[in-house]
């Protein structure tokens, strides 16, 4: 059965195609998932493809041009149309590539394509997707119950090698996670007294008055790193968005409590959603399950902190779907998970008077679990909306170097070794850390849940040449430190840190308290949104990608963190220093210094 289907594929692929499959990637399967018996026949696959793109060379020389300060190009941001010139196929790519999908009776009029056509969605039958790419799918099941459909190995024609750079859902187990988390607070809390903060709004707010590290508010973010003062003058023009997965969605019943208890002058303010593939909009209380879950907790941390900041700055929620588990006892016929793929599409179709200036993203993943070709396409879409004058923020993520007991390498060689997040290390994303106190402020962590703010070094991407001086700095002063347990020569995150400790968060109609470079990642986006106002009130374009920029002079402007230390894997993890570090980047805002060195360019 098997080998008469291999020489049908043969007799297929020979003479249409002139060229014989070669593999074109394997993954290895993450530690915890175990095959748990084949595909059904019935199930039916939504793949992704990333083309190749045919000028990606150019597009990255216009990135870091129009990044960098001093370069004629600063600032001149690319328009929607000029980036799609650079990232649509050739029509050689596109000719091959539809012509072997034609050969194996795939509908290519059926294909969903981007505007610029370097993805494109499908939906097949698995054996149809098992024949594409010489490759058999099977159930993987998590320790957890999650179950999926994925293959360790895939192939394609020799000849589409260079012209396909990956499809999933093949050999990605990757699970975005939100970096937030809750813990049980004293019930003294729930009164925090929206009293003294309506007090302390009227007089002259310091940090001593208005700032408590058992309940971060907007008014302390907003004293502590300087921004109370500013009156936003843009908001009709300058946007920031946040991105909401796993049916996280949030809930505007909660949101104008908060409102009202913490930024009463907003009150009426609304967030306005794009739902991405039937993402999830729910506004009706939560089921018991789901309080279980603490579902919304994080897009409600993410929208009201950033309304906490930036208001009356207008705020666009994505609510992507596509998620696990996918339950083939449910018949259920399609297991996406592929949220940065939709969610990408969708955002680079928006057209630039309506694409957000800045978006903040609190969701992450362990970068092994990630396949590289697959993360290097999301990492260069992301580019491309850095060319597009889009700054892009990640978390860096809640577990320090990695969660004891969990740092295995997952390249068959089970080495111990510390555990980078994606999206962090795409070196085109500005990634935060999270700090917590005030005088001075120290990196963040928790005993009590975990956490630990997150840092490292990628072993999917070399480090970018923006960050050689600072990041070779660093390694040379570990002095050898956890010498072979990461990679010297990666991109190293974070780039910036920002509060990311005990978040005054209404959800479920009360106030708790909320944990993560989920809190911290708003709280940068509030501040640099309120950056780009003053740019754009200016008649200035805005930051865009921050990092060049960053490293090369806007650093000076920072609070250097300097205590502290992103431990895990049971070690001390990356210390924080003078200068540079990779477990608070540059360090925290002074928004004044910034915004006026933005305005001096
Ligand atoms: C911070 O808030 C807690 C809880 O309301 C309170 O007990 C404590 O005294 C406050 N600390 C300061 C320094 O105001
Ligand atoms: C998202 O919502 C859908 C539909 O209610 C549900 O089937 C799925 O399990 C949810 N996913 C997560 C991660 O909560
Ligand atoms: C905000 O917008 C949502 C969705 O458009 C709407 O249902 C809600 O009533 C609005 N809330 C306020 C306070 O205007
Ligand atoms: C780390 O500590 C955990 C819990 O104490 C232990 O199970 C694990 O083996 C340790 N790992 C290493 C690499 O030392
Ligand atoms: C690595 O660990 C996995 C899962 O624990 C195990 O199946 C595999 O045999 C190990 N490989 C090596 C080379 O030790
Ligand atoms: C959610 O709110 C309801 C109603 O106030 C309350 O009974 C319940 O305990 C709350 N659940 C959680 C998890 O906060
Ligand atoms: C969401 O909003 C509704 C009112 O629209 C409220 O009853 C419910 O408690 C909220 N859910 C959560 C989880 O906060
Ligand atoms: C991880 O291990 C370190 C050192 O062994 C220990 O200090 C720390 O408490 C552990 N963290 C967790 C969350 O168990």
């Amino acid at each position: 059965m098997k080998f008469s289907r291999s020489v049908a594929l043969l007799a297929w692929a020979v003479p249409a195609l002139g060229s014989t499959y070669q593999v074109k990637e394997t993954h290895f399967v993450p530690r915890g998932w175990n095959a748990v018996g084949s595909a059904p026949e019935d199930h039916r696959i939504e793949l992704h493809f990333a083309l190749k793109q045919s000028r990606f060379d150019e597009l990255e020389k216009s990135l870091y041009d129009v990044s960098s300060p001093g370069h004629p190009r600063y600032r001149q941001h690319l328009s929607q149309e000029e980036v799609h010139e650079l990232v649509k196929p050739t029509d050689e790519t596109l000719g091959l590539v539809e012509e072997w999908l034609g050969s194996h009776g795939v509908d290519v009029h059926g294909l969903d394509y981007t505007p610029s056509k370097d993805w494109f969605t499908v939906t097949l039958p698995v054996d149809t997707v098992e024949r594409l790419l010489n490759t058999k799918y099977s159930v993987y099941e998590h320790e957890d119950g999650t179950q999926l459909v994925r293959t360790p190995k895939w192939s394609l024609p020799e000849h589409l090698h260079d012209h396909i750079e990956s499809i999933q859902p093949t050999t990605s187990f990757f699970r975005p996670r939100k970096e937030g988390r809750q813990f049980k607070i004293a019930d003294e809390l729930a009164s925090f007294s929206a009293n003294a903060i309506a007090e302390a709004q009227v007089e002259n707010p310091t940090v001593d008055t208005v700032c408590n590290a058992t309940a971060v508010t907007p008014l302390c973010l907003r004293t502590l790193y300087g921004t109370v003062d500013y009156t936003i003058q843009a908001h009709g023009k300058n946007k920031i968005a946040i991105n909401n997965f796993l049916n996280e969605t949030a809930n505007h019943s909660d949101v104008n409590i908060f409102i009202n208890t913490y930024r009463p002058e907003a009150k009426g303010f609304n967030f306005t959603t794009f739902i991405v593939n039937h993402g999830d909009d729910q506004q009706t209380p939560d089921t018991p399950e789901q309080l279980e879950d603490g579902k919304d907790i994080e897009a409600n941390l993410d929208a009201e902190t950033i309304i906490g900041i930036s208001y009356p700055t207008k705020l666009y929620t994505y609510n992507t779907a596509g998620t696990p588990p996918w339950k083939p006892s449910a018949g259920s016929d399609s297991d996406t998970n592929e949220p940065y793929a939709l969610w990408l599409k969708y955002v680079s179709s928006q057209s630039d008077d309506v694409l957000p200036q800045t978006i903040s993203t609190s969701y992450g993943d362990e970068e092994q679990t990630v396949p590289r070709s697959y993360a290097h396409s999301v990492c260069k879409r992301f580019a491309a909306l850095g060319a597009r004058g889009v700054t892009v923020l990640f978390a860096s993520g809640d577990s320090g170097v990695g969660s004891n007991g969990t740092c295995v390498s997952n390249d068959g060689r089970n080495r111990t070794q510390f555990i980078p997040e994606f999206p962090s290390s795409c070196p085109y994303v500005t990634s935060v850390g999270g700090t917590m106190d005030f005088k001075p402020e120290v990196v963040a962590f928790n005993e009590r849940n975990g956490y630990v703010s997150g840092g490292g070094f990628s072993n999917h991407f070399e480090r970018p040449h923006y960050q050689e001086k600072a990041v070779k700095g660093y390694v040379e002063g570990l002095d050898g430190l956890h010498d072979g347990l990461f990679n010297k020569h990666g991109r190293a995150y974070p780039d910036l840190a920002a509060q990311g400790r005990a978040f005054a968060v209404v959800w479920n109609g009360s106030v708790h308290a909320v944990d993560g470079t989920s809190a911290a990642t708003p709280a940068a986006a509030g501040v640099i949104t309120l950056v780009n106002d003053a740019l754009v009130a200016a008649g200035k374009r805005p930051l865009g990608f921050l990092n060049p920029w960053l490293y090369a002079e806007a650093h000076k402007t920072f609070t250097d963190i300097t205590s502290g230390s992103s431990f895990g894997c049971n070690t001390s993890g990356f210390p924080a220093q003078t200068g540079w570090d990779a477990v608070t980047g540059f360090g925290t805002f002074n928004f004044e210094e910034l915004k006026d060195l933005a305005l001096s360019k």
